[in-house]
């Protein structure tokens, strides 16, 4: 099976957690990008979604998904995304897609989070995939030698254009390579104190609820509360 198949299905099973008749919070990048074609064929079981950037709000929409806004929305009782590394624990990084944020500000007003992921994203520790860090553009210096400071090798991230990408938020993305990251909602807390951080893609004090695994044995269910 390739990485895309398993990432079909895994977002296929996810759609075992949509609540009929309520609102879903969706993430972004290639697999919820999977899960939004899965939730387009059964768009007429839920009032809508929230979307966790411009691209999701924008595919939803083709998909014939209400979107709402979040400031519209009190509760939802799941949040549906990917990730770039989970581990055992339900401890994530996530924001390769640059949009940690707004995933992060969606994910805290859901009930549950499920996270759907091949099982090339399963890891032991955190920290081999670079950890994106959104800041200010005005601060981006002074955060990457406080990152320095704690190990990591910030590198800014770059558009296609060659400059500086900026998020949907109008922040810049830094990513940090090298760190071990044993506690890592010990150090979700320390990088999101850094002056100028917007926010960290450390999911760690609110992790994963379950995790939807993508194997070519099949999918495995992993859950963490
Ligand atoms: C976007 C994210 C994505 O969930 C993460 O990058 C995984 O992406 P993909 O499903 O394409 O592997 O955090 O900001």
């Amino acid at each position: 099976m390739t990485q895309d198949q398993l990432k079909q299905a895994v977002a296929r099973a996810a759609l075992h957690y949509v609540v009929d008749d309520e609102i879903i919070g969706v993430g972004t990048g290639s697999t919820a990008n999977f899960f939004i074609e899965e939730l387009g064929k059964i768009r007429a079981r839920i009032k809508g979604a929230v979307a966790s950037s411009e691209a999701t709000a924008q595919r939803l929409r083709a998909a014939g998904i209400r979107v709402f806004d979040l400031n519209a929305v009190d509760s939802m009782p799941v949040y549906i995304d990917g990730a770039d590394e989970i581990t055992r624990s339900g401890a994530m990084i996530k924001g390769g897609g640059a949009a940690l944020t707004r995933e992060k500000i969606v994910a805290s007003v859901a009930q549950k989070f499920i996270c759907i992921a091949d099982s090339s994203k399963l890891v032991e520790r955190l920290g081999a995939f670079a950890l994106p860090v959104e800041v200010l553009p005005m601060a981006q210096n002074a955060v990457m030698r406080q990152l320095r400071a704690l190990g990591g090798q910030p590198r800014l991230r770059l558009g296609a254009d060659g400059s500086a990408l900026i998020t949907d938020n109008g922040g810049q993305i830094i990513d940090v390579a090298g760190l071990q990251i044993a506690q890592p909602a010990q150090l979700e807390q320390q990088i999101n104190a850094i002056a100028g951080v917007i926010c960290v893609g450390l999911f760690a004090q609110r992790g994963a609820d379950v995790c939807l695994l993508g194997a070519a044995a099949g999918v495995q269910t992993l859950t963490f509360k």
